[in-house]
């Protein structure tokens, strides 16, 4: 559906293009120039139509690299190798709705800080090339850290660049396929796409007391516990919602990673969204 909108929104964007030539406005401007012209109209048009963000800089750079790779006479057999890491990379991402971006070190250094001390159970939940899982890992020592990623690509890289770290194990999989009850800490860096979803099921599965983090996207229409701000350039914002002993079925195993009065380090409430 997706996929459709944006084909649609490209040749929108092309037609509009044409028509803007055929006027007399574009005359005499390169080949890469009308491509670029295209470009910004298709970046402007999915705008409008309030496609996901990432969508723009596709939009925009989409017909100019084809233009520019076309110009550089670049070898077939290089597009399909292209393509085949692009399907690698992003995998089911037309039907998740997340593609792949990483946090940052000061992000993962935030969160790691201000978690309880003690051994936790960590769950990243599309994990990505593991840029969360493996800094983590390696700042708290004290705790397990498990990551599952659906891409072959970075799942693969991902394994590869965690090889000897005793206390991190990453794997290949569907995070809505596996079972979270034995986590006390879910990390999910996703898209606004499937929070509600994550949602359901970590208040189905995960203890009392356990948290779902989410780097940059809230759970829609669940206020945060609290919220943890990054400083870094985009201010990065981590949304923290403990699961309470009346949401979860199984009251006996209560065990607070973040206890209700505030510790030092917990989220401060009063940065609440
Ligand atoms: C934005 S990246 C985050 C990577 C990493 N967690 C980090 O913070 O650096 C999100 C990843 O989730 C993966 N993903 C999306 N839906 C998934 C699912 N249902 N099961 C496993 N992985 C999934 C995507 O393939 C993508 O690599």
């Amino acid at each position: 559906m997706h996929a459709v909108r944006a084909l649609a929104i490209q040749l929108v964007a092309a037609v509009i293009t044409v028509l803007i030539l055929n006027a007399g406005v574009l005359q005499g401007l390169s080949l890469f120039a009308l491509a670029s012209v295209q470009g910004i109209l298709a970046a402007a048009l999915a705008g409008l139509m309030r496609s996901e963000r990432w969508w723009l800089p596709i939009h925009l750079a989409f017909l100019p690299a084809l233009v520019l790779a076309r110009s550089l006479q670049l070898p077939g057999w290089l597009w399909a190798v292209g393509f085949a890491l692009l399907v690698l990379i992003y995998w089911s991402t037309f039907r998740t709705r997340v593609p792949l971006f990483l946090s940052n070190r000061k992000t993962v250094a935030v969160l790691a800080q201000a978690l309880p001390a003690g051994p936790l159970r960590v769950l990243d939940i599309g994990s990505g090339t593991g840029s969360f899982a493996r800094p983590f890992a390696r700042l708290r020592p004290d705790s397990q850290v498990f990551g599952v990623e659906a891409a072959p690509g970075p799942a693969w890289l991902a394994g590869l660049l965690a090889r000897g770290r005793t206390n991190l194990q990453l794997a290949r999989g569907d995070f809505f396929e596996i079972d979270w009850s034995e986590f006390d800490v879910v990390y999910a860096f996703l898209s606004p796409v499937p929070m509600g979803e994550v949602w359901e099921k970590a208040e189905r599965e995960l203890r009392p007391g356990a948290v779902l983090v989410s780097n940059s996207f809230p759970v829609p229409d669940v206020a945060p516990e609290g919220v943890l701000t990054v400083d870094d350039l985009r201010k990065t914002r981590l949304y923290c919602y403990t699961i309470r002993a009346d949401r979860a079925a199984d009251t006996q195993k209560q065990h607070r990673v973040w206890p209700w009065r505030r510790k030092r380090g917990s989220p401060d409430p009063a940065l609440r969204a």
